[in-house]
């Protein structure tokens, strides 16, 4: 685990290859861990960055605005990433990668800074913004989270979270998962769902996207329909989806081999420069 310090924040980060920058950024309520088959599978094709988002993992939110509860905005959080970048000396672009809410902070990051990013990967997620119905639930989350502590949301979650055959085939990969939920902080989830109930709609940047997109999706994703995947393949100018089978909202991890292929031919292709 490698580190860069600010005042206000220190955020985790794993870093292993060379070539072309892929910084990769994981969803709720997880950590970098989430992408340990990426870095070690695409090393050899990409220089692979996995960070802890703010009060994630090992990332430590220090003293004034990184203590105590506060919305994690995808603002924030792609900021964040921004100064991690600044101070690795990464000034050329990079291909983003972001899985879930990882993909909210990817678009946030995309409208900040589109001279940064080479190209997209866009892991189960989705353009649009919370339904009333989403938001609810939510405040309901946060309440849970408060008073109970992560253990409640994360097991009503975790079932969700995979597909049929990785509960049946893999139940070690979902005792592992479930680990690394649990050592969310309340602080970490509440900023979460705080932040992701009032990110904005994507759907009016799609057209605006003027780099080469990938879209992953788990062929059995219970929390993001593949409606919304195809929605957006079909509104971004360059743009491709790849559906992988026995695989839910964790694609990355329950079928690491096909993901991996997939995103390493992606990365060769922006290697090359534009398509
Ligand atoms: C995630 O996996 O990051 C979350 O499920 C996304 C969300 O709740 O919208």
């Amino acid at each position: 685990m490698k580190r860069v310090n600010w005042v206000d924040l220190s955020i985790a980060y794993e870093e292993e290859g060379d070539g072309y920058p892929l910084l990769l950024i994981h969803g709720y309520p997880l950590n970098r861990l989430i992408w340990q088959n990426q870095l070690e599978g695409l090393a050899n094709s990409a220089r692979v960055i996995a960070p802890d988002l703010r009060n994630h993992g090992d990332s430590i939110a220090g003293s004034g605005i990184g203590q105590g509860t506060y919305p994690h905005t995808m603002d924030l959080l792609a900021e964040d990433l921004a100064r991690m970048l600044d101070t690795l000396e990464i000034t050329q672009p990079v291909a983003v990668g972001g899985l879930s809410m990882g993909g909210y902070v990817a678009f946030a990051f995309y409208r900040s800074y589109p001279e940064r990013v080479g190209g997209l990967i866009l892991t189960a997620t989705r353009a649009s913004s919370d339904s009333a119905e989403a938001k609810s639930n939510r405040i309901i989350a946060v309440d849970l989270a408060r008073t109970q502590g992560v253990g409640t949301i994360i097991d009503s979650m975790l079932p969700r979270l995979v597909s049929p055959y990785t509960i049946s085939r893999k139940p070690e990969l979902v005792q592992q998962i479930k680990k690394l939920m649990m050592s969310n902080s309340v602080d970490g989830v509440v900023g979460d769902l705080l932040g992701m109930m009032d990110r904005p709609d994507s759907t009016l940047l799609l057209p605006q996207i003027h780099v080469p997109v990938l879209i992953l999706m788990g062929r059995d994703d219970q929390i993001i329909p593949i409606t919304e995947a195809q929605e957006m393949n079909n509104a971004i100018p360059d743009s491709r989806l790849q559906v992988i089978p026995d695989a839910g909202h964790l694609p990355n991890m329950e079928q690491p081999e096909m993901y991996n292929q997939i995103v390493r031919t992606f990365i060769q292709t922006l290697d090359r420069g534009p398509i």
